[in-house]
């Protein structure tokens, strides 16, 4: 008899599986961000980190199990063998290379989508009904990429995409008006980088829109420089990579965001790069971000917003970029 044996009397076994694993790819800087936020807020009890760098892999699983008396008890695996992700209701693709100082998300594209073309199918072959959010840049491409590959349908294929950039949106705002985030409504739409669109037009507190008190919000015409706003959403990553080399917690929390929605099947809005072919007259077969509802099956819904022809061209423009840099891409 060992001491566990005549420690416990056993009544059933207990429960093999949770049913809310999330596995996540890359334990690089953003990898961890999002693991940690999701352990940490107790969204998911199970998760799975899977890297090239054996060791890395091993270190990063041990120092969260580390952690376990202060979380909710979670069940943390880490190996190099995708067979440890089998069941996963959400894989988290944060893999690859990210942007050096001055390097644009486009710059990434092709050295990512090979790095895709190796972790979707493992993904996919071990968690066959899966939801998968792609994180790594450039995030809107590299979800088309995964659709493709993964033989998903596209409510299962989703780009964490402007949920982060609307985020620095609006916490960019409060800091203007000097309250709280969740009390700025506003939405950023489109390119997770650089041609992302700021709708202006639906930007409101208590329902009050802002162009209502100043016409020229968001325009050049603006005598307060509003459309800086946008600019700094803009430039946030670049900044914040000048400063300390990488982006990680707010994109960690983003994910976070999404993935509750996602595993709780709440359906809230969020701004996530989907199939937008058909939307705002985009006739690419490209995936941008729109608002949309988020729950266990994906997402179920798009919001149809009531852009201005400026906002509707801005989008149609970046929806053509996309296009064309998808047409050189090989895989
Ligand atoms: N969508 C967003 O909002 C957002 C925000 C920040 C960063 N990112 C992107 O996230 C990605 C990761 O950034 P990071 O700062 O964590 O980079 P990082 O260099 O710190 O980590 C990348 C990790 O990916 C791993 N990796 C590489 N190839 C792999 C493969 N084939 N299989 C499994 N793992 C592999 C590396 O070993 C490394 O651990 C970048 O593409 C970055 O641009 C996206």
């Amino acid at each position: 008899m060992t001491t566990r044996d005549t420690l416990f009397s056993m009544v059933s076994e207990p429960a093999a599986e949770t049913g809310n694993r999330v596995t996540i790819v890359g334990v690089g800087q953003v990898g961890m961000a999002c693991a940690f936020s999701i352990l940490s807020q107790g969204i998911s009890n199970d998760i799975v980190l899977v890297d090239v760098m054996e060791d890395k892999v091993k270190g990063e699983m041990m120092d969260l199990q580390h952690g376990s008396l202060f979380l909710k008890n979670p069940k943390i695996n880490g190996s190099k063998d995708y067979s440890v992700t089998a069941g996963s209701k959400l894989c988290i693709i944060t893999a690859g290379v990210r942007q050096r100082e001055g390097e644009t998300r486009l710059d990434l594209v092709q050295r990512n989508t090979d790095v895709l073309k190796f972790i979707v199918p493992n993904l996919i072959k071990y968690s066959p009904d899966t939801i998968l959010l792609v994180v790594s840049n450039p995030v809107d491409i590299l979800t088309y990429v995964a659709w493709k590959l993964s033989g998903l349908p596209k409510n299962r294929v989703i780009g964490s995409g402007t949920n982060l950039d609307t985020s620095r949106f609006r916490f960019l705002i409060s800091q203007k008006l000097g309250i709280s985030p969740t009390s700025v409504h506003g939405w950023i739409i489109g390119e997770h980088g650089d041609t992302s669109v700021a709708v202006w037009s639906g930007v409101n507190v208590a329902g009050v829109r802002l162009r209502e008190i100043n016409p020229s919000i968001g325009t050049d015409e603006d005598p307060e420089n509003w459309k800086q706003v946008h600019k700094d959403v803009i430039n946030s990553a670049y900044d914040v990579i000048k400063l300390k080399g990488y982006t990680s917690w707010a994109v960690g929390l983003s994910v976070a965001s999404l993935a509750s929605s996602i595993l709780k099947n709440m359906n809230n809005v969020h701004a996530v790069s989907t199939y937008v072919k058909g939307h705002h007259e985009i006739e690419n077969e490209v995936f941008l971000s729109v608002p949309a509802v988020l729950g266990a099956n994906g997402i179920s819904e798009t919001v149809q917003q009531n852009l201005t022809d400026e906002e509707r061209s801005h989008l149609q423009d970046s929806a053509r970029l996309m296009g064309t840099v998808q047409d050189e891409l090989i895989f």
